[in-house]
């Protein structure tokens, strides 16, 4: 199998705050699983990771509490580094943007941007918050749409309406940082031309699709980005934390955090090479034909990872000897939500990977994120599916395996690997699986289909308690003791095998197994081949995983707060006189029947002025006919008439949805004459 040299990264987290569950499902468990499992293989693999430490909200955590950003970042980014390695991320460095050799690295690229004649400075006016005396980045001013009245549109682009117009168009701006009316001042940054890219851009992303066979997410996500066109983007900004701008007469300006950001997985490469007394390091990985480089990140990261960044090398390597490589795969995950909701920070909703990890083992909590990964959709993080993982999946299948085979090999084979010979059918047919198990599982994380990996290794360790209860070992022992001695053997090479798979996932439960096991892993391709020579000294079995109770898992549940309550978006916006196109006129429920053949429908006769007419209704799941007659109800009087069940329906009444699920029927004031306007 020829070896590859493989440099992995994912997404830098801002050190702004606590990861939690969702972020590790997002860019990291997958990199890592991907990454130890490639260095199995024994690929030559680099995996680089840090602390995004500029951008706005940074300044703005620490003006809330009345520290510099610097005390911000310090602390989460030791929080998060701790709560990464307490996980097992297997980051060859876990770097950070606020280092010399990151500013040196950015500042680089700007002047080398800058040099090349690629950059336009244009003048623009700038809302400037007067209270905090700082200029308001786009997301940070919220007023009125000029083109359509939404009222929480950004101060050049609603996201309502689409459209785009100038800052001073945008009606009663307000700072969202003070509250504070805004002033408008004159100010000038730097622009990459990310339009003269579009047509490499476009090559990019189509001959790396093809051939490396990228999501199908990502490519959506970039055609449409494509398809709006691309255009100038401003890498500076006026703000005095980040990256200083290198050019004379740019104070208070820094590099759009974006612009630097991403540049951060090189820069904490060459960190490495310091580190390591190997200053060219970095070279060796970014800048040489052979690597393969993937990029891990979540949805929200897509544009910046396969349109902006590489946007970024190319105008590098269009002026520069020396040529970065781009990224060859860019696998975005969806996201994962808590219980069925977002996560939220302010809501208490959700629960932080430091905090998890003081309560519960990392291994079981890799594992039921890796099943349940967000491959290609939203999925959700529940606590009782957590409890039923370890306690159902890891333990009574994984763990019970393996403790009835160490159990065996210790009371029966004198905690040795015993001799096999004369194997059965069946015996035959588990080495078969452990064979062919490692190809099978490999094949899926190199398509990162981690998920259906995950769900394979699980499988193994079925398909091997099945075997031990249908070898039945504790009978064969008394009577057959070479039969005994083929099931035991086999079953410790399973759990060979098993450590190896699995140890991508649940790397401390598969130390554990390989150290019960006295041995160590091997080649990947290896691990199925009954790698154990007969005669082997074992050491004890470990505890491999405690079982969950309902208790516990209740004491998390009960620590929750409210889940956010998501505000609904409109995709339309109609106008006072697409309204009044709807006619709602009172209406008196004259007569009612059930429709045969339907336990929803009733046939109501309705009085309105000077006519009656005939509605069909779904309310008869909840109201008997007796209780309909006689309200006073409201009807789109001039909605087409439709047939339902073959009976014509001449207007549609109108009902709301309670809590517990039961329609009600809007119910007029007795004194309301039949066929009053609505409005
Ligand atoms: N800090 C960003 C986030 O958490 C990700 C930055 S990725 C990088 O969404 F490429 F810019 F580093
Ligand atoms: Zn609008």
């Amino acid at each position: 199998m020829q070896k590859e040299k493989v440099l992995v990264t994912s997404a830098l987290p801002y050190a702004n705050g606590p990861i939690h569950l969702g972020h590790l499902s997002g860019a990291y468990l997958p990199a890592d699983i991907y990454v130890r499992y490639k260095r199995l293989k024994g690929d030559d693999v680099l995996y680089v990771c840090g602390s995004d430490e500029h951008g706005v909200p940074i300044t703005i955590t620490a003006e809330k509490e009345g520290v510099t950003p610097q005390v911000i970042i310090d602390r989460y980014h030791n929080l998060n580094k701790s709560a990464f390695e307490k996980f097992g991320m297997s980051f060859d460095i876990y770097s950070r943007t606020s280092l010399p050799i990151h500013h040196k690295t950015a500042q680089e690229f700007f002047l080398n941007f800058y040099e090349q004649g690629i950059l336009n400075e244009k003048k623009t006016l700038q809302f400037f918050d007067e209270k905090v005396k700082m200029f308001l980045p786009d997301r940070y001013v919220e007023g009125t749409c000029p083109k359509c009245g939404y009222e929480e549109a950004r101060s050049d682009e609603c996201e309502k309406c689409g459209a785009l117009y100038d800052p001073s168009e945008l009606i009663n701006p307000k700072s969202k940082i003070t509250g504070e009316t805004p002033s408008l001042r004159e100010t000038s940054h730097w622009y990459f031309p990310l339009g003269k890219f579009q047509m490499r851009l476009e090559d990019y992303v189509k001959e790396m699709s093809e051939k490396y066979g990228w999501k199908d997410n990502v490519i959506q996500y970039c055609n449409s980005w494509f398809k709006d066109g691309l255009r100038d983007r401003a890498v500076t900004r006026d703000l005095d934390w980040g990256v200083k701008v290198p050019l004379p007469d740019s104070e208070g300006k820094v590099l759009y955090v974006w612009f630097e950001a991403v540049l951060g997985y090189i820069s904490a490469t060459k960190q490495l090479g310091e580190e390591r007394g190997d200053p060219d390091l970095w070279k060796k990985y970014w800048q040489t034909d052979d690597t393969k480089y993937i990029a891990f990140i979540g949805k929200d990261n897509i544009v910046f990872h396969t349109i902006i960044f590489p946007s970024m090398l190319m105008a590098w390597n269009d002026g520069n000897e020396d040529k970065y490589i781009l990224p060859q795969n860019v696998p975005a995950n969806e996201f994962l939500n808590f219980e069925g909701k977002k996560f939220s920070k302010s809501r208490n909703w959700g629960i932080d990977v430091h905090e998890f990890l003081e309560i519960f083992p990392p291994d079981p909590l890799r594992y039921t994120l890796a099943a349940n990964l967000p491959e290609n959709k939203d999925t959700d993080f529940y606590w009782k599916e957590f409890q039923a993982r370890n306690n159902n999946e890891l333990a009574d299948i994984l763990g019970n395996f393996v403790n009835r085979t160490f159990i065996f090999a210790h009371k029966h084979f004198n905690g040795e690997v015993p001799a096999r010979e004369n194997l059965s059918e069946m015996d035959k047919e588990m080495l078969t699986m452990l064979e062919a198990a490692p190809d099978k599982i490999g094949d899926l994380i190199e398509r990162y289909k981690l998920k259906d990996a995950v769900l394979e290794m699980m499988n193994v360790a079925r398909a091997a308690n099945k075997y031990f209860n249908d070898s039945e070992p504790w009978k064969t022992i008394k009577t057959d003791k070479q039969k005994g001695a083929n099931t035991i053997n086999i079953c410790l090479q399973t759990i060979y095998t098993l450590a190896e798979l699995f140890s991508p996932v649940i790397p401390f439960t598969s130390d554990k197994l390989f150290k019960s096991l006295n041995s160590k892993p091997t080649d990947w391709y290896e691990a199925g081949k009954s790698v154990l020579p007969a005669g082997t000294k074992l050491n004890k079995g470990e505890i491999l995983f405690t079982k969950i109770d309902d208790k516990e898992i209740e004491s998390q549940t009960n620590k929750l707060g409210e889940p956010e309550e998501e505000k609904e978006k409109f995709n339309e916006i109609i106008t006072i006189d697409d309204f009044a196109k709807v006619k709602l006129r009172s209406g008196k429920i004259l007569e009612a029947e059930r429709v045969k053949k339907s336990e929803k429908l009733v046939k109501l006769k309705v009085r309105l002025k000077g006519e009656t007419r005939q509605v069909v209704a779904g309310v008869g799941k909840f109201y008997s006919p007796e209780e309909l007659v006689g309200k006073n109800i409201i009807l789109v009087a001039n909605l087409k008439p439709a047939k339902l069940f073959g009976i014509e329906s001449q207007g549609m009444i109108l009902a709301v949805e309670d809590a517990e699920g039961k329609l009600n029927v809007i119910n007029l004031p007795d004194n309301v004459l039949p066929g009053t306007e609505v409005r």
